[in-house]
């Protein structure tokens, strides 16, 4: 342990200005004169990618090795926040080892539309499991004494004009989509710093919004860590530290040191503003320095097979008539075909880019797991500008290969040069020569499986229901290929469950009228809608739903019993594996309320149970569901409450494979809605303290009209609508403009929430 660093109020403006900016591209300012030293901070988040000496932000390939752990893309599929806190630990491990304090990640954002290139980076479409697994990296990379940095907050759904677009986002899905996450992650595994996005919200830059960094961040989550800024999004210095950004990043040469040196001496920033956020970074680099370790390292072999562990457990198996697991033996053949298959697409493009420590290919890892099967390769197309290819010929002898094999393996997916960080994709198509090279071998052989490699979601309704087999294989990292062999053979019994909705075409997608916007805005125009959420409400088909993924082993569910406390709902059941595999299943409960008078999607997920069950025997599954995430955002009160109602709980495997629900009644704890003048008449009657008081004061008006009103019910209809302020202006009305101030205060005197 070191000694305690020297507190803000022993630094010069200048030092403390100097402090709460980058040093260069990845190291934070050190103050010699009183021993803070600098931080190394540096991406994340799947791996540690620590440039070598003097390395610049656009070297990005060019990084010291470190495991390439599973993307996001393939993570989130996992569904498990066990084996999520794991990889954070190993990643925690290995940034200790190479000296640096704060991993950049994980991103969170919330797969808006598959548009976007940069989802291989994100969790999810749901901010529930977006926010357990986010939180579960978070704890596990923090056990090691090594920062997080929850990015990109917030509302940073899209690369397209990303340094400047303005998310124009309704209040409601902000907080129940975009920022729950988040807000789970903060409340529940503290990161030592948030990162601030580059896009404007609601007109507004994140890295200059006061109500997201200090109000909602700060004083409504608790979170007391440091925010960074995105590389860059920095547009007025001045501005961000007020609004609660404590570090700018990476260097501005001192420039924008300068601007806040002179904001204070002019008196257009308070110095005590500046004292905190210089404050802030003193205790992130004191938590970096107690936790350093000259000494440490790690296991290079352990942390690769833990990458194969974990990439297994990501994979999807979106479809199998009876092709999976492959036989292996003596006198069988396998068929393997696309370039994939040798040459891995395992992560994405951008800051993210990992130099592993080593690469497995599916193709060595299927000949090493084949036995005595015979195995046969070809690449059936080439990746990349490959001029030499002859394309004809490569798909006539993918076919021959194919013809006649036992098993035939087609491993197709997106091109690297299709997604990465900094642009969207204009289409979700595989390549045409990749959808030439499947008819031709689908037509070819009748056992065929397809392996996709991909961050984001590909269409997949051309051929789907021609394929035998379908494995969803994201992208996973350097140990992928051998994770995706388990899978194939049945080493693994896959339990990977789809984290965001595979749709029949992007047309159909929630935010395809709205994305990615133009002249500086996008517009969630979808509102909570988004994802699963969407295709509920219509009643739209998909190719293969939210949550959905197949096992080699079969569950049933039974014993269901739901009960609901004043801390929120609590689920148990009984899941049975009554295959002869011993398996994974993924249990997720997923609550509607009907009787809502909020806007409500079909129904929504609240709670997940990752469970393993051994052949012939049953498991007791038990989800709480706490109150915060059955709350909804009530703009209204302007806050989260949970209404008072029947909330009925629905437990599936899938968002569309539902096996049993219950319904329970919550007492809630919303107060009751405020009444003003503006109130409609039917809000008045319908609210139990203003309903009597109204229809008292037009009693005592001895108003004969209202109980003819009353009982027509046409009449009722018209008059609902009508403010009560309106019906006070008419001549001879009941209700006189004096008594409105009357009846607003007595309705509203046992109003206040509780
Ligand atoms: C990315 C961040 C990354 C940072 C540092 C930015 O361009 O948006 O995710 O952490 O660069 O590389």
């Amino acid at each position: 342990m070191v000694d305690r660093l020297p507190r803000a109020s022993s630094l010069s403006t200048e030092e403390k200005a100097a402090l709460t900016s980058g040093l260069s591209f990845w190291e934070s300012k050190g103050i010699d004169r009183v021993g803070i030293p600098s931080i190394y901070l540096t991406d994340g988040p799947h791996g540690v990618r620590k440039q070598r000496e003097g390395g610049d932000h656009l070297g990005i390939g060019d990084s010291v090795p470190a495991t390439c752990f599973p993307p996001a893309v393939a993570l989130g599929s996992s569904w498990d926040a066990e084996l999520l806190e794991r990889v954070g630990k190993a990643l925690g491990e290995e940034a200790k080892a190479e000296n640096v304090g704060v991993l950049l990640g994980p991103g969170i954002n919330i797969k808006r539309s598959p548009l976007c290139g940069r989802n291989f980076e994100y969790l999810s479409e749901d901010p529930i499991l977006s926010g357990r697994l986010g939180a579960a990296l978070v704890n596990g990379l923090q056990s090691q004494g090594v920062g997080a940095s929850l990015k990109h907050f917030a509302a940073n759904n899209q690369e397209t004009d990303r340094m400047r677009v303005s998310a124009d986002v309704d209040e409601r899905p902000l907080r129940e989509i975009y920022l729950r996450g988040f807000q789970h992650v903060v409340e529940h595994a503290a990161p030592w710093t948030v990162m601030c996005s580059y896009n404007r919200i609601n007109g507004v830059y994140a890295s200059e919004d006061p109500w997201l960094l200090t109000s909602v961040l700060r004083d409504e989550w608790g979170f007391d860590g440091i925010v960074v800024s995105d590389w860059g999004a920095v547009n007025n210095r001045v501005n961000a530290l007020a609004a609660g950004l404590d570090l700018e990043m990476p260097s501005s040469n001192g420039v924008t040191d300068a601007q806040l040196v002179a904001a204070v001496a002019d008196g257009s920033l308070e110095e005590s503003t500046l004292d905190t956020a210089a404050d802030r970074i003193i205790d992130l680099v004191q938590k970096v320095v107690d936790n350093a370790d000259a000494d440490a390292d790690y296991d290079r072999d352990a942390h690769h097979a833990l990458a194969r562990e974990v990439a297994a457990r990501s994979i999807v198996l979106l479809k199998n008539d009876g092709v999976l697991p492959l036989a292996a033996g003596a006198g069988r053949s396998i068929a393997v075909i696309g370039e994939f298959a040798r040459t891995p697409r395992y992560q994405g493009a951008g800051s993210s880019q990992i130099v592993p420590t080593r690469l497995d290919n599916a193709l060595d890892e299927i000949r090493a797991l084949a036995g005595d099967s015979t195995v046969t390769f070809a690449p059936g197309y080439a990746l990349g500008a490959d001029e030499t290819a002859d394309a004809a010929a490569l798909l006539t002898e993918a076919v021959a290969v194919a013809q006649g094999a036992d098993d035939v393996l087609v491993f197709v997916g997106l091109p690297a040069e299709d997604e990465s960080e900094g642009f969207d994709r204009d289409h979700i198509e595989l390549p045409a020569a990749q959808t030439e090279l499947l008819d031709a071998v689908l037509a070819a052989n009748p056992r065929v499986t397809v392996v996709l490699s991909n961050g984001g979601v590909v269409r997949v309704s051309g051929w789907a229901d021609r394929a035998s087999g379908i494995v969803e294989g994201w992208l996973l990292g350097q140990a992928g290929g051998g994770a995706v062999a388990d899978v194939l053979f049945g080493v693994v019994n896959p339990s990977g469950r789809l984290a965001e909705s595979i749709p029949v075409r992007i047309e159909d997608t929630p935010a395809f009228l709205n994305f990615p916007g133009e002249n500086g805005h996008v517009r969630y125009g979808e509102g909570l809608f988004v994802g699963y959420r969407d295709y509920d409400a219509r009643k739209a088909a998909v190719s293969f739903p939210f949550g959905h993924g197949l096992s080699y082993t079969t569950f049933e569910y039974s014993g269901l019993e739901v009960t609901g406390s004043a801390d929120g709902i609590d689920v148990s059941l009984t899941v049975a594996n009554i295959g002869d595999r011993d398996g994974r299943e993924v249990v997720q409960a997923y609550v509607s309320v009907p009787g809502s008078a909020a806007t409500r999607p079909v129904r929504e997920l609240k709670g997940f149970a990752n469970v393993a069950v051994a052949a012939g025997s049953a498991e007791t599954v038990r989800i709480h569901i706490p109150n915060e995430d059955l709350a909804y955002f009530d703009t209204d009160q302007r806050e989260w409450v949970v209404e008072a109602g029947d909330y009925e709980v629905t437990v599936g495997a899938s968002s569309r494979d539902l096996r049993g629900s219950q319904t329970v009644t919550l007492a809630g704890d919303a107060g009751l809605p405020i009444l003003t003048a503006e109130s409609t008449i039917g809000e008045w009657l319908k609210h139990p303290v203003g309903g009597p008081v109204l229809m008292g004061a037009l009693a005592q008006a001895g108003d004969q009209g209202v109980g003819a009103m009353l009982a027509d019910p046409s009449l009722m209809r018209m008059a609902e609508s009508m403010p009560l302020s309106r019906v006070a202006a008419f001549p001879g009305s009941p209700v006189t403009a004096e008594q409105l101030d009357q009846l607003v205060a007595a309705a509203n005197c046992a109003s206040v929430p509780a």
